[in-house]
């Protein structure tokens, strides 16, 4: 059993993991927290994190009933992420692993999202096979991108953004039309009531491009202009066709770059993961564009869309069959922009 933690962004988690099965998960989330200041405040993610880490790693060793020297090592997300919050769970991580004379694994959060489809209860259930090449499509509030999975962590980066991620780009277009933090869920329910209609048409950005990255800020200032030449009483009439018509936009340039690395890869899988592939119409999108070429695999629970670390569990259990331990542990270092390939 491994025990992981993830304190990358706005949740301290930790997790303890028997390959891919989660024997147990505690994710407490400052999500309320931050919500007051319209997005995550990087210093007072780092309080959250350091004031709960203790009590989170306490609850995930009660829960499991093991004592900590009889796991067989501790994983850790060593980034992408922000760097003071990294910073708590790699300090925690190194302290455990020292202290109970652990390995130490360092595991990359992105790998974290592209194992949470393969996810398993303690039951072993749902039995998903591995299928490379699989291409992972990655969507959340930090990350937008294609990454092809050769076999097990080894990962080409096909396509990212060039600017915001979509989870970035939807929480601001709520903000614009004056919701709070998490936009998606708000545009989401919106654009359902308005029959997912596309009424304004935005650009869809780099829809012309010929390579498989992304970007959302042409779309977002397209959505400002609108929202200023509507004027508040007009924006308020329209809500619904207005975070519709985003999301349609936001949506077409994700599915447009998936479909182009389907042909051009011909994956024989896919796979979701990040907080925006809890989306119910951008799963049916994806759906429609992958049909019967591939099986499309989504995180098994919901939670396990969010950040959490019992996908860092996980995949570290694969960094560890192949030896991938931290070979000094003093010397292990955050890295914000730590990069998949
Ligand atoms: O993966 P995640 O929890 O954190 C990051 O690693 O970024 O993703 C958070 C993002 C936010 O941008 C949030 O607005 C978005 O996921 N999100 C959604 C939905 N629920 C959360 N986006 C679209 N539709 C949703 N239902
Ligand atoms: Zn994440």
């Amino acid at each position: 059993m491994i025990l992981a933690i993830d304190t990358s962004c706005d949740e301290t988690s930790v997790a303890v993991t028997d390959k891919r099965r989660i024997i147990t998960s505690v994710v407490y989330s400052q999500m309320d927290m931050h919500a007051t200041w319209g997005g995550v405040v990087p210093s007072l993610a780092k309080k959250a994190h350091l004031e709960k880490i203790d009590k989170v790693i306490e609850k995930a060793l009660k829960n499991v009933r093991v004592a900590i020297h009889n796991l067989k090592a501790i994983a850790v997300t060593q980034g992408p992420g922000l760097a003071i919050a990294l910073e708590v769970g790699i300090a925690k991580a190194k302290e455990l692993a020292q202290a109970h004379s652990l390995p130490l694994i360092a595991v990359n959060h992105m790998e974290g999202h592209i194992y949470s489809s393969f996810a398993q209860n303690r039951n072993g259930r749902p039995q998903r096979e591995f299928a490379f090449p699989m291409l992972a499509l990655l969507v959340s509030g930090g990350h937008t991108q294609l990454v092809m999975v050769k076999d097990h962590i080894t990962y080409e980066i096909v396509g990212e953004t060039v600017d915001d991620a979509c989870g970035e780009a939807l929480d601001k277009a709520a903000r614009m039309l004056g919701f709070g933090y998490p936009g998606g869920p708000i545009l989401e329910k919106l654009a359902r009531e308005a029959g997912n209609t596309d009424v304004y048409h935005f650009p869809r950005p780099m829809a012309s491009s010929k390579d498989l990255n992304f970007s959302f800020s042409g779309l977002k200032t397209a959505f400002l202009h609108k929202t200023r030449q509507l004027g508040q009483e007009e924006v308020e009439k329209h809500l619904r066709e207005l975070a519709s018509s985003f999301q349609e936009a936001a949506f077409a340039s994700v599915i447009g770059k998936l479909k182009k690395a389907l042909e051009l890869y011909r994956p024989r899988s896919v796979c979701l993961g990040g907080g925006v592939v809890v989306n119910g119409r951008l799963r049916t999108l994806v759906k429609g564009v992958v049909g019967k070429t591939a099986p499309v695999y989504y995180p098994p629970y919901k939670y396990l869309n969010f950040d959490n670390a019992a996908m860092i569990g996980i995949a570290a259990h694969y960094h560890a069959a192949r030896g991938n331990f931290v070979k000094d542990i003093h010397a292990l270092e955050r890295v914000p922009r730590l990069s998949l390939a």
